[in-house]
């Protein structure tokens, strides 16, 4: 499944992401910047943070408490479109799905 990752600037990277991998690792594994994920993808260090596109329908898992306690400390301020993208695994369903990257991950 095809996912966009859009940077602060605009610059668009669209990756092929394996299923089962998560928004995070596709990132990571395609040299996409922005995406820090420190903790390998534990949902302990918030720096894989990402803002959801506004007009997104696809169906995305929801989130878990220790999720949505991390999204109150991250770098960037958060959002009503704010998620962990090591928690949002890559389906099918998500083909398409763009996200946007933060200014900052520290
Ligand atoms: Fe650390 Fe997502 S990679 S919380």
């Amino acid at each position: 499944p095809k996912i966009t990752y859009t940077q602060p600037d605009g610059v668009q990277s669209v990756v092929d992401v394996n299923e089962g991998d998560s928004v995070m690792r596709g990132a990571v594994l395609n040299g996409v910047p922005g995406i820090v994920a420190q903790c390998g993808g534990g949902a302990s260090c918030g720096t894989c943070h990402v803002y959801v596109d506004k007009d997104n329908t696809k169906p995305l898992p929801e989130m878990h408490p220790v999720e949505d306690e991390l999204l109150h400390c991250t770098s960037s301020p958060r959002q009503d479109n704010s998620r962990l993208s090591c928690q949002l695994p890559v389906s099918a369903e998500l083909d398409g799905l763009v996200v946007h990257v933060p200014e900052t991950q520290i």
